[in-house]
């Protein structure tokens, strides 16, 4: 699902909500060497860059080229990052590497996201710290919803299931963490959002997810008509006044020992 649209989604998305605390709470200081696990665009390894310093050091792995080059340009002001293409579980990185490791909406992604955080674990140094973030049920969190979009969403889930994509991987990670033989095991939930009548913003946000999911979702509905219907239908939803949406954020967070 990687386009140039996905990248600018990406980077609106990070300036909309600014990871930096949640980057401090897990720890990130001046002249740490940070792995950032599944960069996209870059948005979260310059917020990274800048905590971590001029003493620190950052390794930006993406699998996907475009990405990965909308990332050099992001990060271009910085000399502290290093770029890998490659992705989880074989990142190709030398064994006990990093000070921590920052894996932010990427498992959600993944056929197998337990190998993925055996290799997290794997490149990061004993004592320290990997911390994983995902949104739960994202998109999926709307009262009340119309039987088209309940009935969209079905086939939606089911053709993402399919690819191996898993929208509720937030209330998994900490079990994740735990099997992975992490310590020390912290836990948070954030509020990602809660609105009514979504902006100009919100809506180019999901029209571009439903570009990108357009070629997985739309054989699972009767015609293209109908996935047209239901992305209209959805769009309309996100405007109406008297439907709630909101999400959250999980975060789970442990040492290597
Ligand atoms: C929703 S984006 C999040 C990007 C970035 N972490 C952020 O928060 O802005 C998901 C990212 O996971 C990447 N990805 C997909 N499969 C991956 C894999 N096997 N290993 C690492 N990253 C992967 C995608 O290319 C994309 O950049």
């Amino acid at each position: 699902m990687e386009s140039q649209d996905e990248g600018q989604r990406l980077l609106r998305q990070a300036d909309a909500h600014p990871s930096r605390e949640r980057l401090l709470r897990a720890g990130v200081k001046p002249g740490l060497r940070v792995l950032d696990a599944g960069c996209g665009a870059g948005a979260v390894t310059r917020e990274l860059c800048e905590l971590v310093g001029p003493t620190g050091q950052v390794t930006a792995l993406e699998p996907g080229a475009r990405l990965l080059s909308q990332a050099r340009a992001t990060l271009a002001a910085f000399d502290t990052v290093t770029f890998v293409q490659a992705g989880l579980p074989s990142t190709g990185l030398p064994e006990a590497t990093f000070d921590l490791v920052w894996c932010h909406l990427v498992l959600e992604h993944l056929r197998d996201p337990e190998a993925a955080v055996r290799e997290l674990v794997r490149v990061v140094k004993p004592g320290g710290r990997v911390v994983v973030c995902d949104v739960d049920g994202n998109g999926l969190l709307n009262w009340p919803q119309p039987a088209l979009v309940d009935d969209g969403v079905a086939r939606v889930l089911a053709a993402l299931e399919a690819a191996g994509v898993d929208l509720y991987v937030g209330r998994k990670l900490h079990h994740l963490l735990w099997r992975a033989g992490l310590t020390q095991l912290r836990d948070w939930v954030d509020p990602a959002f809660a609105f009514s009548v979504a902006d100009e913003r919100w809506l180019d946000d999901w029209r571009t997810r439903f570009e990108a999911l357009r070629g997985l979702a739309e054989p699972r509905f009767p015609s293209p008509a109908a996935w047209e219907g239901f992305v209209h239908a959805f769009l309309l939803m996100l405007k109406d006044p008297g439907v709630l949406k909101y999400g959250v954020l999980l975060t789970a967070e442990g040492t290597r020992a």
